[in-house]
């Protein structure tokens, strides 16, 4: 990469739609960087001063709960301890993000403020962000691991922890102010290891790319770029959504056959030390294995292919539960027989699958968590959920086995899949 400045045209705005998209996954995706002006997406939809609100609601939540977890601070580049961040998070009568900026220029030269999961305190924002993600999703794969929404704000000069590579391919989207991203490739950074964490890095500066953004832009630059913010210490506050891709098919796949094996192993592959006849011969030839092997051998032999396929289809299922999130976002309401329900998000289905080795047996999933019931009445009621209807719980949940439906539906519930 040679040190230039990347843009598009302003005069057209870029619309994120199938033909863009399909464009990225070939040619960007995890390959080389990217600068946007004048996106079209519902992600820039949201203005400075909603976000404002958001912030003012997290931090609110936090005070009330003593604790600023989702928040850190980093003041010169240090970051502040929680009891800290308590005392410089966003109040109400800050009254927009460029006066709370006013308040903590007053007292800091040098601050950044980063809030992960903001939209979590907003359910009717989240299909912005889960409307880019699913595109996205949907041409690139879903996310093995997750991805992860940030809000950082402030005027800091560089990335607190300097150049650096994250194991995420990162979408920043300026809400305010003008933001620089100075980029290297992991060839130039391998050739030149006292870029990592570097503040100081003049003499490298001819060799990086330059992205930079303004509110209604859009930036792009694969897991293995090497990166920095910088800033003249004006104001600026962006989005970024990092989506990580450290996890490979193959762990998701041992993940879940270690749970399956979890699950079927008896009660003696717990124990901490192995019952062996002979180590070896006197020779030191190694011909036998302890009966605790022949075992747990033979409960992985007697697998049927149908328990295989189950055991691997209730963990994918769990998994895009989540939406490619962390976690998300969760409801509270206690569910009642008398209670009237709908999906949060009519995008956003409870997932079921029917077991393959057991007819009665059905699997509900929302939000990573996974329950087992063979209430057909549960069912009923998901997939008339799922259809986008209202629906009043006692209608579907009746007879002898409500009792316990009700609470398995709560589960779901809590997990934030109706309201
Ligand atoms: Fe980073």
């Amino acid at each position: 990469m040679k040190s230039s400045k990347t843009s598009v045209s302003p005069l057209k705005p870029v619309l994120l739609d199938q033909k863009f998209w399909k464009n990225f996954a070939a040619n960007y995706w995890e390959k080389k960087p990217l600068a946007l002006k004048n996106v079209k997406s519902g992600l820039l939809e949201m203005s400075a001063a909603e976000i404002f609100d958001l912030l003012v609601l997290y931090s609110d939540r936090c005070r009330k709960l003593n604790d600023p977890e989702g928040f850190k601070f980093y003041i010169d580049g240090f970051k502040a301890d929680a009891d800290d961040v308590l005392q410089v998070l966003p109040v109400k009568s800050d009254k927009s993000l460029l006066g709370y900026h006013a308040r903590m220029e007053a007292e800091f030269s040098d601050y950044c403020l980063v809030c992960d999961e903001l939209l979590k305190v907003n359910l009717k924002k989240q299909h912005l962000l889960t409307d880019f993600t699913d595109e996205l999703y949907h041409h690139v794969g879903f996310p093995n691991r997750f991805s992860e929404m940030g809000l950082y704000l402030g005027n800091y000069r560089k990335t607190p922890f300097g150049v650096h590579v994250d194991s995420c391919g990162v979408f920043s989207f300026p809400v305010a102010g003008t933001k620089t991203f100075r980029l290297w490739t992991p060839e130039f950074a391998e050739k030149h290891p006292d870029l990592d964490r570097a503040f100081k890095y003049d003499k490298y500066k001819k060799d990086s790319l330059v992205l930079e953004a303004r509110p209604g832009d859009m930036t792009y630059w694969p897991s293995n770029a090497w990166h920095i913010a910088e800033s003249d210490g004006s104001f600026s506050a962006t989005w970024s959504l990092g989506v990580w891709v450290d996890q490979p098919h193959k762990n998701m796949f041992s993940d879940s056959l270690k749970d399956l094996l979890d699950s079927k192993l008896a009660k003696d592959a717990l124990k901490p030390t192995t019952s062996f006849k002979t180590l070896h011969n006197k020779s030191g030839e190694v011909t036998e294995l302890p009966s605790a092997y022949r075992d747990s051998m033979a409960v992985l032999q007697n697998l049927s292919a149908l328990q295989l396929q189950e055991a691997f289809l209730k963990s994918w299922m769990k998994h895009i539960s989540l939406q490619g999130f962390k976690t998300i976002p969760k409801v509270d309401l206690k569910i009642t027989p008398k209670l009237n329900i709908k999906l949060r998000n009519n995008r956003a289905l409870i997932l079921w699958q029917q077991s393959l080795t057991d007819k009665k047996v059905f699997y509900f999933s929302f939000g990573g968590v996974l329950v087992e019931s063979k209430s057909r009445g549960l069912l009923k009621l998901v997939t008339a959920l799922n259809a986008g209807k209202t629906c009043l719980v006692g209608q579907f949940l009746k007879g002898l086995t409500a009792k316990k439906d009700l609470a398995l539906l709560q589960k779901l519930v809590d997990a934030g899949s109706c309201s």
